[in-house]
């Protein structure tokens, strides 16, 4: 894609991304939204280094495509969730990705010619230190209470790569069969990184 194109897209999927997040009648959005415009990179971070969506403003396309599959899948499935819910869910989940990804500039042949090239790696450790889902739950909630189907949605987002104890799976399996919110919410993600998004090399 061109570079004026996807400044294009970036900047209309950024509109529909605040857009969504201010339709949300919870206390404390607006600093939510100061935190992610003034105090974190999340309109331009991508959704990984070397997986799906690994260029910028990856993280936000990514956020907004499981909303899109996570919307369908409740519709095709007849699984109530409100509007409010599905918002916060699916725009906040890797919200533990924000301040995270770093540019880095590396050095290889080509053709027997030395030349640099970017590459997105990561910080050592995060500013939070919790692991992934625990980490965006963390950060989501320094702004805004969140019910506990929405904690239960984004906790297990990972599904079974989330964890590998014993309890963990026992959670996890008993948590998708309460709430099939919580394993739609998966395929969704799922959905997002293997089929809507790609990787570039
Ligand atoms: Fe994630
Ligand atoms: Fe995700």
């Amino acid at each position: 894609m061109a570079e004026n194109d996807r400044t294009q897209l970036m900047a209309a999927q950024k509109e529909e991304f605040i857009a969504l997040l201010s339709s949300v009648k919870r206390d404390g959005i607006e600093k939510l939204l100061d935190y992610l415009e003034n105090k974190s990179d999340f309109y331009t971070a991508p959704a990984a280094a070397k997986f799906h969506n690994n260029f910028e403003g990856g993280l936000l396309e990514h956020s907004l495509n499981v909303y899109k599959n996570f919307k369908g899948l409740l519709a095709l499935k007849g699984v109530e969730m409100d509007e409010d819910s599905i918002i916060l869910t699916s725009l906040l989940h890797d919200l533990c990705k924000c301040n995270y990804y770093v540019k880095e500039e590396r050095n290889r042949k080509v053709n027997g010619k030395w030349e640099s090239y970017e590459m997105w790696s990561h910080v050592k450790a995060p500013s939070v230190l919790l692991p992934h889902s625990s980490r965006s739950i963390r950060i989501i909630r320094n702004f805004i209470p969140l019910k506990f189907i929405e904690e239960l949605t984004i906790f297990y987002h990972m599904g079974p790569f989330g964890g590998e104890d014993y309890e963990y799976r026992n959670l996890l399996q008993e948590t998708n069969e309460r709430h099939p919110q919580t394993l739609l919410f998966y395929i969704a993600d799922l959905m997002a990184s293997y089929i809507d998004e790609k990787i570039i090399e």
